[in-house]
């Protein structure tokens, strides 16, 4: 695994070195500050469901990395983020232009990966990533009428996290050859971990403060996470403030005063509570794969989803 991550490094500083000199700056600077690499470490780690020396595994990690990264610089644009992996974001280095446009460099290149992987492969990515831009698009509008709150919110998550690692841990399986059962049961445990991955990631945008991303961004975006969900739902006169603070994007003059009450809340709790309950589903998934080196690697990934801080 180790050597076929280093290799995954190698490709993805290859994917951008263009002759075009800002492309090929903008392009490498949020692979060179670093990240979890989680998305393509899921896929070698599938991989080993079946063969994992079988041709494509590393082109269709490197295809999934370059997409999930593609979607970073557009967010941080939507977010107006200026911190990513400890770094300055591109849009607050550069500006939103280079931004969404290196986002869009990084896509076409993970398309041309993908080309070689097939029709199929390509099929996939597409379908992939329209439920990723539907749950993304679907976070900034209204609720419909008479969808529970919180079941709209966690099929956003699905959408917007779950679809990509989701098809992260079907192309291993796939490219490695696994049976198809197999297949299906570790694509159902990637949307499942992937909205663990979300949920805790929503958690550590109120708790860390060693994320490389800005505390509190979603509180100021007013994009609603579930703890924040939790704590509008709820009718505790104790946490009146919280829910006056929280019913609208933050102030940044009132983002210190929030996030104490936050972390301090019920609703919080409730929200992990929430993470606890995917990270059971994906561990009874993950043990119903065949025994062997990638069912305990997956085991292990649910056990990470709670401890993580980053
Ligand atoms: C951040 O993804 C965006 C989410 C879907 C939560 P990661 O937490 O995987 O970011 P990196 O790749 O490690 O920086
Ligand atoms: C972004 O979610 C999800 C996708 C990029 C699809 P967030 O906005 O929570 O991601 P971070 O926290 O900026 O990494
Ligand atoms: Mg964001
Ligand atoms: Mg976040």
């Amino acid at each position: 695994m180790r050597a076929s991550l280093e290799l995954v490094e190698e490709r993805l500083l290859k994917a951008v070195d263009t002759d075009q000199p800002l492309l090929r700056q903008s392009g490498s600077h949020l692979i060179r500050a670093g990240g979890k690499r989680f998305r393509p470490m899921l896929t070698l780690a599938c991989s080993h469901l079946g063969d994992p020396g079988r041709p494509n595994l590393l082109e269709a990690a490197v295809a999934l990395e370059l997409t999930h990264l593609a979607t970073l610089y557009h967010d941080d644009v939507m977010d107006e983020a200026l911190l990513r992996r400890g770094a300055p974001s591109a849009n607050a280095r550069w500006d939103n232009s280079v931004a969404i446009l290196t986002g869009d460099y990084l896509f076409s290149q993970a398309a041309q990966i993908m080309s070689e992987l097939g029709t199929e492969a390509v099929r996939l990515q597409a379908a992939t990533f329209a439920r990723l831009v539907r749950g993304q698009i679907n976070e900034t509008m209204p609720r419909p009428d008479g969808i529970d709150a919180v079941e709209w919110h966690l099929e956003i998550l699905s959408e917007k996290t779950g679809s990509l690692i989701a098809t992260c841990a079907k192309f291993g399986a796939w490219f490695g050859g696994a049976d198809e059962p197999t297949i299906a049961t570790a694509e159902e445990f990637g949307e499942v971990i992937g909205v663990a991955f979300q949920l805790a990631d929503d958690i550590i945008d109120i708790e860390s403060d060693t994320s490389g991303k800005t505390p509190g961004t979603d509180l100021l975006e007013g994009v609603p996470t579930l703890a924040v969900l939790y704590a509008l739902a709820g009718s505790d006169p104790a946490e009146e403030r919280l829910r006056a603070l929280v019913s609208a994007p933050v102030a940044e003059t009132d983002l210190d005063e929030a996030l104490t009450l936050l972390r301090a809340s019920k609703a919080l709790d409730q929200a992990k509570e929430t993470l606890h309950q995917y990270q059971e589903r994906a561990r009874t998934l993950a043990r119903s794969l065949p025994d062997g080196p990638a069912q305990k690697a997956l085991v292990d990934i649910c056990d990470y989803m709670i401890e993580r801080d980053a």
